[in-house]
């Protein structure tokens, strides 16, 4: 037993002395290595007796076992003394300024549709959303849209297939509305929308908010005053305002809302009219209740109250523009 420890407090002599991860390498391939000290120790047992071997053999294991210890705790010594070196040799300089954290802010399109829902909450309006991957039975055909209809074509819908398309309009949300809900219904939906479209006015996606209203006593004149309201909430009576008629395949009577930019040219803002009698009749009763509904262009209305020119620049994602809203 006194060999033994012999050899290890020799071993942890010479183990203390390395100062180096390569040396201690060296060291590694000495001892435990395939030719190495503990190796030969095992060829030695051969010439024993069966006794002796095992006995010899706990010793050997015993060494080799410590050894590895020792490799291990000086290797975590040279990584530690390695990493204080680099700390105690590195200069920081204490007198750089530090780096600022840049705080966002909301994107004008999310600051305008929380404007408008704001509005339509307080007059009793439910906010919901509705899925952006529609079939052509919620997006077209219930919604009065004949099958020759220019908006079905490829050059203006994108289709998944046969059957599913990316929503053209907010519009898609009527029918599954009227589905589960029953009157008095107060709805609004915003979210994107998507249509084959693409120059300084027109961006492939874009936001509309769609609003319906159905109840026993809904009229044109209903809808045309909570539309003036709103109107006058979000310009502040900043712009000249025209309702004019117009045609959707789902209202009848319909209408469209104009603005006036200041070069005195109209601009269209949204769409609106009375729910036509073949998409209200889907769920409804149409001798109890009639309803309206609109669809707003957030853009549109944003491109107006920020008095930006070009679309695209809302979706170029340039903190420049984006951060100017407040
Ligand atoms: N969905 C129409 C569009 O995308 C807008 C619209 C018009 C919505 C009239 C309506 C409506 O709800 O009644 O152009």
């Amino acid at each position: 037993m006194s060999g033994l420890n012999k050899i290890i407090i020799n071993l942890k002599k010479e183990i203390s002395s390395i100062n180096n991860i390569k040396k201690l390498n060296i060291f590694k391939v000495k001892y435990l290595g395939k030719k190495g000290y503990i190796s030969s120790q095992f060829l030695l047992l051969k010439k024993l007796t069966k006794q002796e071997k095992i006995k010899k053999s706990i010793i050997i294991n015993n060494v080799k076992k410590q050894i590895k210890e020792l490799i291990k705790k000086q290797k975590n010594k040279l990584e530690f003394n390695d990493i204080k070196f680099q700390v105690l040799n590195k200069k920081i300089d204490i007198s750089l300024p530090g780096r600022y954290i840049k705080i966002g802010n909301q994107h004008p399109i999310t600051i305008v549709i929380n404007d408008i829902e704001k509005f339509f909450i307080k007059l009793g309006f439910k906010i919901t959303a509705s899925q952006e991957i529609e079939d052509i039975y919620h997006n077209f055909d219930a919604l009065n849209i004949s099958e020759n209809h220019p908006a079905r074509t490829e050059q203006d819908t994108f289709w998944l297939n046969k059957k599913y398309l990316l929503r053209t309009q907010t519009s898609n949300m009527q029918i599954r509305i009227m589905k589960i809900l029953n009157p008095p219904i107060r709805i609004l939906t915003s979210g994107k929308v998507y249509r084959n479209d693409y120059d300084k006015k027109h961006t492939p996606m874009f936001h509309q908010i769609e609003g319906l209203l159905i109840d026993n006593k809904i009229n044109f004149l209903k809808l045309k005053g909570i539309l003036s309201l709103f109107l006058k909430y979000f310009f502040k009576k900043k712009f000249k305002i025209r309702f004019r008629p117009s045609y959707f395949p789902f209202t009848e009577p319909s209408l469209e809302v104009d603005i006036m930019r200041e070069n005195n040219k109209w601009i269209e803002v949204l769409g609106a009219g009375m729910v036509h009698p073949n998409v209200l009749s889907n769920n409804i009763n149409l001798l109890n209740y009639s309803g309206c509904a609109f669809g707003i262009g957030v853009e549109r209305l944003a491109m107006l109250r920020y008095n930006i020119h070009d679309i695209r620049l809302f979706f170029e994602n340039d903190i420049r523009f984006i951060k100017q809203f407040k």
